[in-house]
């Protein structure tokens, strides 16, 4: 994570002081460099650089529209999996044209509004969707743009909750019915077959299973193409992994070069759906020590971020590094302590038997590799308004979303 780094004896990002933004902003707070932000994208756009392509950055990892504008100004495009997201991008200026509309369960309301957006494309999950979308484009007037999300049955050697790509999961269709339902789908009048996708899973540290299932979607596209059925996308999806802990993930450049022999051949425009590794590493959640606990048995510090803000940890055991916002404190005695949050549950930790340089009440620490699937999966239980979430360019900093007031939390309910 580069572009937070100790300067002047202050963790910054980029070149404003962690400190000196929680103290004008507060904490919790989501902070996100945009030059890590770009660097990553343009990682992947550089990596793909010699076949036509779209880098559709996954909008679930982080539907900020500070994020997302970033993005969309850079030359992206978006991956959405619901109306709520088509919004965001919209919004946040993706043209539609490189906007694709993934996801196992879209409404017929959701797909009418995709329709009339005129999206670039639509990943169809199962038989009864792809005859939903026929029946809805048919109603609009217009064609569906469609590819099959195929389900390659590959190992993608993750955590089993961000799985996607085995048989026994809930997503895409299974192998052995895709020539059927392709041929199926080349015979509706509202759908338009030009593509053929795939996404294995989340977090992925090792690019064999990612050049098994390209090699199985390269194989069925020729077949395809016997059969006269054209397809002039792949979407390889995304899943790429970060560095958390001691990971080591396939950089852009070899990602790209596992992928691209079998695409290349293809001659198709390929497709992308990165989320965590466009975002992850750019952002982290700054946070203060409330309060320590020593109990015999354990010693807790309590912080001001939870299991709402960032619920990886309880909900996958997921590590994140911690930092201290002082520089000085490095030097302290290291301890193992418990992180926890205010919430009310024993699963609300942000990390377990850390060995840590101890910190006291009102330090600050940083929270790292936050930027993907931290505000983006965070909720308002017990009460908690959302934090605030700040982009920083340089020396100046925007905050992107304010944090959430009393208010907030109750406008749309009645007392009766
Ligand atoms: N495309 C599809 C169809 C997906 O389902 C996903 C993620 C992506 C692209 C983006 O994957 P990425 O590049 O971010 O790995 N909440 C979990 C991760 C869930 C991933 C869901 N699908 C976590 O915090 O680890």
């Amino acid at each position: 994570m580069a572009h937070f780094a100790y300067r002047h004896s202050d963790l910054c990002c980029e070149q404003v002081s962690l400190r000196s933004l929680a103290a004008d902003v507060g904490t919790p707070a989501y902070v996100y460099s945009k030059a890590a932000l770009l660097e990553s994208y343009r990682g992947y756009d550089d990596a793909f650089a010699e076949v036509p392509h779209v880098v559709c950055y996954s909008v679930k990892a982080n539907g900020n529209l500070g994020v997302l504008g970033t993005l969309a100004r850079a030359g992206a495009g978006a991956d959405i999996v619901s109306g709520g997201e088509l919004f965001r991008a919209l919004r946040a200026g993706f043209p539609p044209g490189r906007i694709i509309f993934s996801g196992v369960g879209k409404t017929r309301d959701e797909l009418r509004e995709a329709l009339k957006a005129e999206v670039l494309m639509f990943n169809v999950e199962s038989l009864s969707e792809l005859r939903a979308l026929d029946d809805v484009a048919r109603e609009t007037g217009v064609r569906a743009p469609v590819a099959l999300r195929v389900n390659p049955d590959v190992d993608p050697e993750t955590h089993p909750y961000i799985a996607t790509g085995l048989k026994t999961s809930k997503f895409g269709i299974p192998f052995a019915q895709a020539h059927e339902v392709y041929a199926e789908a080349a015979s509706l009048k509202g759908v338009e077959v030009v593509g053929a996708d795939i996404h294995i899973g989340s977090q992925l540290t090792k690019a064999a299973p990612l050049a098994d299932a390209v090699a199985r979607i390269a194989a069925l596209v020729k077949t395809l193409r016997e059969r006269s059925i054209e397809i002039r996308m792949v979407d390889v999806g995304g899943g790429l992994g970060i560095r958390y802990r001691d990971e080591a993930p396939p950089t852009h450049r070899e990602y790209a070069r596992v992928l691209l022999p079998a695409l290349r051949e293809l001659g198709v425009t390929v497709l992308l759906e990165p989320g965590r590794s466009i975002v992850g590493n750019a952002g982290i959640l700054l946070t203060r020590v409330l309060y320590r606990k020593e109990t015999g048995e354990k010693t807790f510090v309590v912080v001001d971020a939870a299991m709402n803000d960032l619920i990886r940890p309880a909900l996958y055991d997921a590590y994140h590094e911690l930092q201290p916002v002082a520089e000085a404190r490095l030097d302290a005695p290291r301890e193992t302590v418990d992180v926890v949050g205010p919430i009310c549950e024993s699963g609300d930790f942000l990390a377990k038997d850390r060995a840590l340089a101890r910190t006291e009440e009102g330090d600050l620490l940083a929270i790292m590799s936050a930027g993907a699937y931290a505000s983006a999966m965070a909720s308002n239980y017990n009460t908690r308004p959302r934090a605030v979430e700040v982009l920083v360019d340089g020396n100046r900093y925007t905050i992107v979303r304010r944090r959430e007031t009393y208010e907030d939390l109750v406008a749309g309910e009645t007392v009766l």
